[in-house]
Protein backbone atom coordinates (compact mmCIF):
# COMPACT_ATOMS: atom_id res chain seq x y z
CA UNK A 1 0.00 0.00 0.00
CA UNK A 2 0.85 3.62 -0.27
CA UNK A 3 3.10 5.24 2.01
CA UNK A 4 1.39 7.73 3.87
CA UNK A 5 2.54 11.54 4.26
CA UNK A 6 0.82 14.78 6.48
CA UNK A 7 1.16 17.94 5.49
CA UNK A 8 -0.15 20.37 8.57
CA UNK A 9 -1.65 22.89 6.07
CA UNK A 10 -4.18 22.26 3.37
CA UNK A 11 -2.86 25.96 1.59
CA UNK A 12 0.63 24.95 0.51
CA UNK A 13 1.60 25.48 -2.86
CA UNK A 14 0.28 22.91 -5.35
CA UNK A 15 3.85 22.26 -7.24
CA UNK A 16 5.39 20.61 -4.50
CA UNK A 17 2.15 19.32 -2.59
CA UNK A 18 1.34 17.13 -6.51
CA UNK A 19 4.70 15.78 -6.12
CA UNK A 20 3.94 13.94 -3.05
CA UNK A 21 0.23 13.16 -4.14
CA UNK A 22 1.35 11.74 -7.78
CA UNK A 23 3.38 8.96 -5.09
CA UNK A 24 1.81 9.20 -1.42
CA UNK A 25 -1.37 8.79 0.56
CA UNK A 26 -1.43 12.73 1.49
CA UNK A 27 -3.62 14.00 4.17
CA UNK A 28 -3.58 17.85 4.98
CA UNK A 29 -4.65 19.68 8.03
CA UNK A 30 -8.09 21.10 7.02
CA UNK A 31 -8.06 24.81 8.29
CA UNK A 32 -6.05 27.65 6.88
CA UNK A 33 -4.01 28.09 10.38
CA UNK A 34 -1.42 25.86 12.61
CA UNK A 35 -2.58 22.75 13.05
CA UNK A 36 -3.48 22.26 16.80
CA UNK A 37 -1.37 20.39 19.12
CA UNK A 38 -3.40 17.34 20.15
CA UNK A 39 -4.35 17.01 16.49
CA UNK A 40 -0.75 16.89 15.56
CA UNK A 41 -0.22 14.67 17.87
CA UNK A 42 -3.05 12.18 16.67
CA UNK A 43 -2.56 12.59 12.31
CA UNK A 44 1.91 12.03 13.05
CA UNK A 45 0.45 8.17 14.14
CA UNK A 46 1.35 5.34 11.46
CA UNK A 47 2.87 8.46 8.69
CA UNK A 48 5.45 7.47 6.77
CA UNK A 49 6.62 11.77 6.50
CA UNK A 50 5.81 14.61 8.31
CA UNK A 51 5.50 17.86 6.28
CA UNK A 52 5.02 20.69 8.81
CA UNK A 53 5.50 24.45 9.24
CA UNK A 54 8.10 26.50 11.50
CA UNK A 55 4.59 27.35 13.44
CA UNK A 56 4.87 22.73 14.65
CA UNK A 57 6.57 21.73 17.26
CA UNK A 58 8.44 18.73 17.03
CA UNK A 59 9.66 17.09 20.11
CA UNK A 60 9.45 13.79 21.72
CA UNK A 61 5.91 13.77 23.20
CA UNK A 62 5.36 13.92 19.09
CA UNK A 63 7.77 11.36 18.19
CA UNK A 64 6.47 9.18 21.16
CA UNK A 65 3.31 9.23 19.37
CA UNK A 66 4.48 8.94 16.10
CA UNK A 67 4.61 5.00 15.03
CA UNK A 68 7.47 3.44 13.99
CA UNK A 69 7.15 4.12 10.01
CA UNK A 70 7.86 7.68 11.04
CA UNK A 71 11.18 8.05 8.32
CA UNK A 72 11.41 11.55 7.23
CA UNK A 73 10.49 15.20 9.03
CA UNK A 74 10.18 18.06 6.23
CA UNK A 75 9.85 21.65 7.52
CA UNK A 76 9.01 24.37 4.92
CA UNK A 77 11.54 26.76 6.75
CA UNK A 78 15.13 27.26 6.53
CA UNK A 79 15.10 27.50 10.34
CA UNK A 80 14.31 24.39 12.55
CA UNK A 81 14.40 25.42 16.18
CA UNK A 82 11.03 24.12 16.09
CA UNK A 83 12.67 20.98 15.86
CA UNK A 84 14.11 18.88 18.79
CA UNK A 85 16.77 17.83 16.13
CA UNK A 86 18.79 15.26 18.91
CA UNK A 87 15.71 13.52 19.79
CA UNK A 88 14.46 13.27 15.91
CA UNK A 89 17.97 12.16 14.95
CA UNK A 90 18.45 9.83 17.89
CA UNK A 91 15.11 7.62 16.14
CA UNK A 92 16.61 7.09 12.92
CA UNK A 93 14.34 9.87 11.66
CA UNK A 94 15.50 12.26 8.86
CA UNK A 95 15.20 16.51 8.23
CA UNK A 96 14.74 18.27 5.32
CA UNK A 97 14.94 21.71 5.29
CA UNK A 98 14.82 24.69 2.76
CA UNK A 99 18.15 26.72 2.46
CA UNK A 100 19.16 28.24 -0.68
CA UNK A 101 15.89 28.91 -2.45
CA UNK A 102 14.95 31.80 0.09
CA UNK A 103 17.90 33.56 0.35
CA UNK A 104 17.20 35.94 -1.93
CA UNK A 105 13.62 37.21 -1.08
CA UNK A 106 14.64 37.35 2.86
CA UNK A 107 17.85 39.23 1.87
CA UNK A 108 15.22 41.52 -0.03
CA UNK A 109 12.61 41.79 2.70
CA UNK A 110 15.76 42.86 5.09
CA UNK A 111 16.54 45.62 3.06
CA UNK A 112 13.56 46.49 2.88
CA UNK A 113 12.51 46.55 6.58
CA UNK A 114 16.26 48.33 7.12
CA UNK A 115 15.01 51.26 5.01
CA UNK A 116 11.17 51.42 6.49
CA UNK A 117 12.81 51.75 9.28
CA UNK A 118 15.72 54.43 8.72
CA UNK A 119 13.19 56.38 6.47
CA UNK A 120 10.47 56.03 8.82
CA UNK A 121 7.87 54.63 6.22
CA UNK A 122 5.05 53.60 8.04
CA UNK A 123 5.32 56.59 10.22
CA UNK A 124 4.64 58.68 7.32
CA UNK A 125 1.69 56.61 5.90
CA UNK A 126 0.39 57.38 9.19
CA UNK A 127 1.61 60.93 9.48
CA UNK A 128 -0.85 61.39 6.15
CA UNK A 129 -3.78 59.39 7.81
CA UNK A 130 -3.47 61.36 10.97
CA UNK A 131 -3.86 64.87 9.26
CA UNK A 132 -0.39 65.54 10.51
CA UNK A 133 0.71 66.48 6.98
CA UNK A 134 0.28 69.79 6.44
CA UNK A 135 3.39 70.83 4.43
CA UNK A 136 6.69 69.98 3.52
CA UNK A 137 9.04 70.62 6.37
CA UNK A 138 12.50 71.35 6.39
CA UNK A 139 13.38 68.90 8.96
CA UNK A 140 10.19 67.03 9.22
CA UNK A 141 10.52 63.07 8.91
CA UNK A 142 14.40 63.16 9.15
CA UNK A 143 15.76 59.56 9.15
CA UNK A 144 19.53 58.39 8.62
CA UNK A 145 21.36 57.30 5.79
CA UNK A 146 23.30 54.01 4.76
CA UNK A 147 25.52 55.79 2.78
CA UNK A 148 29.26 56.37 4.59
CA UNK A 149 27.53 53.95 7.56
CA UNK A 150 29.07 50.95 9.66
CA UNK A 151 26.43 48.07 9.26
CA UNK A 152 27.10 45.15 11.49
CA UNK A 153 26.04 41.51 10.53
CA UNK A 154 25.58 39.27 12.91
CA UNK A 155 25.10 35.62 11.15
CA UNK A 156 27.07 35.63 8.27
CA UNK A 157 25.41 32.88 6.38
CA UNK A 158 23.32 32.65 3.09
CA UNK A 159 21.07 35.59 4.14
CA UNK A 160 23.43 37.89 5.78
CA UNK A 161 26.33 37.14 2.98
CA UNK A 162 23.00 38.41 0.46
CA UNK A 163 22.12 41.31 2.46
CA UNK A 164 25.63 42.14 2.51
CA UNK A 165 25.99 42.02 -1.03
CA UNK A 166 23.09 44.53 -1.41
CA UNK A 167 24.36 47.07 1.06
CA UNK A 168 27.52 47.41 -1.21
CA UNK A 169 24.65 49.27 -3.67
CA UNK A 170 24.20 51.98 -0.76
CA UNK A 171 27.71 52.92 -0.24
CA UNK A 172 28.35 51.82 2.82
CA UNK A 173 31.77 52.59 4.57
CA UNK A 174 32.32 49.44 6.64
CA UNK A 175 30.47 46.07 6.45
CA UNK A 176 31.13 43.81 9.82
CA UNK A 177 30.42 40.88 10.60
CA UNK A 178 30.45 38.24 13.65
CA UNK A 179 30.26 35.06 14.15
CA UNK A 180 32.61 31.95 15.44
CA UNK A 181 34.69 31.91 12.26
CA UNK A 182 36.18 34.33 9.51
CA UNK A 183 33.99 33.19 6.17
CA UNK A 184 36.01 33.14 3.42
CA UNK A 185 33.19 34.98 1.12
CA UNK A 186 34.23 37.97 3.88
CA UNK A 187 36.31 39.38 1.45
CA UNK A 188 34.78 38.68 -1.76
CA UNK A 189 31.93 40.49 -0.26
CA UNK A 190 34.19 43.79 1.35
CA UNK A 191 33.10 42.33 4.81
CA UNK A 192 35.22 42.11 8.14
CA UNK A 193 35.39 39.95 10.85
CA UNK A 194 34.92 41.58 14.18
CA UNK A 195 33.91 39.95 17.70
CA UNK A 196 30.76 40.30 18.60
CA UNK A 197 31.67 43.22 21.01
CA UNK A 198 33.62 44.96 18.92
CA UNK A 199 30.25 45.26 16.10
CA UNK A 200 27.72 46.33 18.55
CA UNK A 201 29.83 48.83 19.74
CA UNK A 202 30.97 50.21 15.96
CA UNK A 203 27.96 49.55 14.09
CA UNK A 204 25.24 52.31 13.21
CA UNK A 205 23.14 49.70 11.69
CA UNK A 206 22.68 45.86 13.57
CA UNK A 207 21.18 43.76 11.38
CA UNK A 208 20.83 40.30 12.63
CA UNK A 209 20.35 36.91 10.57
CA UNK A 210 21.68 34.01 12.52
CA UNK A 211 20.02 30.67 13.58
CA UNK A 212 18.25 30.58 17.01
CA UNK A 213 20.67 28.46 19.32
CA UNK A 214 21.35 28.08 23.08
CA UNK A 215 24.06 30.49 22.24
CA UNK A 216 22.39 33.02 20.39
CA UNK A 217 18.95 32.61 22.23
CA UNK A 218 18.32 36.23 24.07
CA UNK A 219 21.93 37.39 22.64
CA UNK A 220 20.54 41.08 22.39
CA UNK A 221 19.79 41.60 26.06
CA UNK A 222 19.95 45.33 28.27
CA UNK A 223 23.80 45.27 28.32
CA UNK A 224 24.08 44.52 24.78
CA UNK A 225 21.73 47.49 23.56
CA UNK A 226 23.35 49.75 26.49
CA UNK A 227 26.82 49.27 24.22
CA UNK A 228 25.74 50.33 21.10
CA UNK A 229 25.40 54.05 19.24
CA UNK A 230 22.36 55.85 20.18
CA UNK A 231 21.86 56.56 16.80
CA UNK A 232 21.60 52.37 16.02
CA UNK A 233 18.92 51.17 14.18
CA UNK A 234 18.50 47.32 14.99
CA UNK A 235 16.80 44.86 12.37
CA UNK A 236 16.20 41.02 12.98
CA UNK A 237 14.82 39.02 10.58
CA UNK A 238 16.00 35.63 12.28
CA UNK A 239 13.98 34.61 15.03
CA UNK A 240 12.19 36.44 17.74
CA UNK A 241 14.39 34.39 20.32
CA UNK A 242 17.39 36.08 19.57
CA UNK A 243 16.04 38.95 21.71
CA UNK A 244 15.17 39.42 25.09
CA UNK A 245 12.01 41.54 23.89
CA UNK A 246 11.62 43.82 27.01
CA UNK A 247 15.33 44.95 26.96
CA UNK A 248 14.80 46.05 23.22
CA UNK A 249 11.38 47.61 24.49
CA UNK A 250 13.11 49.48 27.16
CA UNK A 251 15.65 50.25 24.82
CA UNK A 252 13.74 52.27 22.41
CA UNK A 253 11.41 53.68 25.12
CA UNK A 254 14.78 55.25 26.34
CA UNK A 255 16.11 56.17 23.34
CA UNK A 256 19.14 54.12 24.04
CA UNK A 257 18.97 53.10 20.50
CA UNK A 258 17.32 55.01 17.78
CA UNK A 259 14.63 52.13 15.82
CA UNK A 260 13.78 48.94 15.14
CA UNK A 261 12.51 46.95 12.50
CA UNK A 262 11.30 43.60 13.09
CA UNK A 263 10.32 40.64 10.96
CA UNK A 264 10.27 38.31 14.14
CA UNK A 265 8.83 38.46 17.13
CA UNK A 266 7.99 36.58 20.68
CA UNK A 267 5.33 35.47 20.83
CA UNK A 268 4.35 35.20 17.09
CA UNK A 269 1.83 36.49 16.57
CA UNK A 270 2.31 39.37 18.79
CA UNK A 271 -1.14 40.67 19.77
CA UNK A 272 -2.49 43.96 18.37
CA UNK A 273 -2.58 45.68 21.45
CA UNK A 274 1.35 44.98 22.39
CA UNK A 275 3.06 47.82 23.86
CA UNK A 276 6.51 47.64 20.86
CA UNK A 277 3.34 48.16 18.68
CA UNK A 278 2.77 51.79 20.05
CA UNK A 279 6.10 52.28 19.73
CA UNK A 280 6.91 55.14 16.61
CA UNK A 281 11.04 54.11 15.94
CA UNK A 282 9.59 50.00 16.29
CA UNK A 283 8.96 48.93 12.83
CA UNK A 284 7.40 45.45 12.72
CA UNK A 285 6.00 43.06 10.19
CA UNK A 286 4.51 39.57 10.42
CA UNK A 287 7.01 36.93 9.97
CA UNK A 288 7.26 37.20 6.01
CA UNK A 289 10.93 36.95 5.06
CA UNK A 290 10.32 34.53 2.55
CA UNK A 291 6.70 35.33 1.67
CA UNK A 292 7.10 35.89 -2.31
CA UNK A 293 5.02 33.71 -4.44
CA UNK A 294 8.18 32.21 -6.16
CA UNK A 295 10.38 31.44 -3.62
CA UNK A 296 7.21 30.08 -1.05
CA UNK A 297 6.61 27.58 -4.24
CA UNK A 298 9.89 26.59 -4.17
CA UNK A 299 10.43 25.81 -0.41
CA UNK A 300 7.33 23.33 -0.71
CA UNK A 301 8.82 21.61 -4.22
CA UNK A 302 12.41 21.49 -1.88
CA UNK A 303 10.55 20.10 1.14
CA UNK A 304 8.40 17.47 -1.41
CA UNK A 305 12.05 16.56 -2.91
CA UNK A 306 13.38 16.11 0.73
CA UNK A 307 10.65 14.03 1.78
CA UNK A 308 10.41 12.03 -1.56
CA UNK A 309 14.12 11.15 -1.53
CA UNK A 310 14.18 9.62 2.31
CA UNK A 311 11.43 7.51 1.43
CA UNK A 312 13.49 6.25 -1.56
CA UNK A 313 16.61 5.92 1.09
CA UNK A 314 18.52 8.19 -0.82
CA UNK A 315 20.80 11.65 -0.66
CA UNK A 316 18.18 14.02 0.76
CA UNK A 317 18.27 17.34 -1.60
CA UNK A 318 18.83 19.52 1.39
CA UNK A 319 19.39 17.23 5.21
CA UNK A 320 20.12 18.77 8.37
CA UNK A 321 22.74 16.51 9.53
C1 LIG B 1 11.44 31.38 8.08
O1 LIG B 1 11.59 32.04 9.08
C2 LIG B 1 12.18 30.20 7.81
O2 LIG B 1 12.87 29.70 8.71
O3 LIG B 1 12.08 29.68 6.69
C1 LIG C 1 20.27 30.38 7.12
O1 LIG C 1 20.02 30.83 8.20
C2 LIG C 1 20.86 31.12 6.04
O2 LIG C 1 21.51 32.14 6.29
O3 LIG C 1 20.61 30.68 4.91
Amino acid sequence: SKRKVFVTRPDVPAAGLNMLKERFDVSTWSEERPVPREELVKQVQGKDALFCMLTDKIDKELLDNAGKHLKVIGTMSVGYDHIDVAEVRSRGIRIGYTPDVLTDAVAELTIALLLATSRRLFEGHQQILDGKWSAWAPTWMCGVELKHSTVGIVGFGRIGQGVARRLNGFSVNRILYSGRYEKPEGKEIGATHVSFDDLVSESDFIIVTCALTPETKEMFNDAVFAKMKQNVIFINTSRGGVVDQPALQRALENRTILAAGLDVTTPEPLPPTHPLLQLKNCVIVPHIGSATTWTRGEMCILTARNIIAALDDKPMPAEVL
